[in-house]
């Protein structure tokens, strides 16, 4: 009774989100394209993901994944990833009404985005830090991940949009890390929380990351903030919006200091 329950409600879930992810960014993409071609603006600006570039399980190894890489739909289905089936298809949706209306598009594909935040509510990407300072995170996952700074990923916008050349896709990010490369840092520089320091996969090796490029934005001329910065500045962010409370030793020796 509780598996079937369990299994009704994960598809519920999976339902909503499909409905939330799938038409915003679909529908919301496509009419944006179509009133930047009747406004007859100069460029567009599409924020789409890595989501839309890396998930292919046939992939091999050791192919470089850069901007000429694109999420494998029926892969991203099977699995449920609705996120990333929604971002691959609103991004194909955005090439072909520009391509057909004429508009000049660039897109740029952010990796998890970390750094301060400016709305008041957690997001997926925020969560993926929060999770292994409150305790709700036991282990980690062996999986890799790469990451950018907030900042950065305005930046590259900004370039991509002030640069007269640029075109096509722009992968965002400045490093890959492994979940036990995360929680090393972050450990080190906040002790006082209870980050895991065990892997949830102990049978098999540790996963190694794969060939991202972030050439092609580079060659923009953009410096990226280096990763363990980009934790940094998550993790004091979340405790000045009372989102990661203070722990009370560390907070009464920071008084007496
Ligand atoms: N965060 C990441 O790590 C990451 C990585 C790669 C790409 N991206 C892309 O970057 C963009 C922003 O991501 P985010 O993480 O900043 O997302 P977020 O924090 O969840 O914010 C989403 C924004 O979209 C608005 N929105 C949601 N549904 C909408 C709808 N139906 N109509 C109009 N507005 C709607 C929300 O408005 P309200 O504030 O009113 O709810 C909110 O301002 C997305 O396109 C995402 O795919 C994000």
């Amino acid at each position: 009774m509780y598996v079937f329950f369990k299994f009704g409600f994960d598809d519920f879930v999976l339902q909503y989100l499909k409905d939330k992810v799938m038409e915003p960014a679909v529908n919301g993409t496509k009419n944006v394209i179509m009133a930047a071609a009747e406004a007859k603006v100069r460029r567009v600006v599409f924020t789409s993901s890595i989501g839309t570039v890396y998930m292919d399980p046939n992939r091999s190894p050791d192919v470089v994944v850069d901007e000429s890489c694109w999420s494998d739909l029926e892969y991203c289905k099977n699995t449920k990833n609705w996120y990333c089936y929604g971002k691959t298809v609103a991004e194909q949706d955005a090439w072909d009404v520009a391509r057909n209306k004429g508009v000049d598009l660039v897109v740029v594909n952010p990796v998890v985005v970390l750094g301060p935040l400016l709305q008041p509510t957690v997001n997926a990407s925020i969560l993926h830090i929060l999770k292994y300072l409150t305790g709700s995170a036991k282990t980690y996952a062996n999986a890799v991940q790469a990451y950018v700074h907030v900042r950065d990923v305005a930046v590259a916008h900004i370039l991509v949009f002030e640069t007269p050349s640029a075109s096509g896709r722009y992968i965002c990010f400045e490093k890959m890390l492994h979940r036990g490369e995360v929680v090393e840092i972050l450990a080190k520089f906040f002790p006082e929380y209870p980050i895991p320091t065990k892997c949830s996969d102990e049978k098999n090796p540790r996963k190694q990351n794969y060939k991202l490029t972030n050439q092609k934005i580079k060659d923009l001329g953009i410096e990226f903030v280096p990763v363990k910065q980009c934790l940094y500045e998550t993790v004091k962010s979340l405790q000045e919006k009372g989102i990661l409370p203070i722990p009370k030793h560390v907070e009464d020796s920071v008084n007496i200091q």
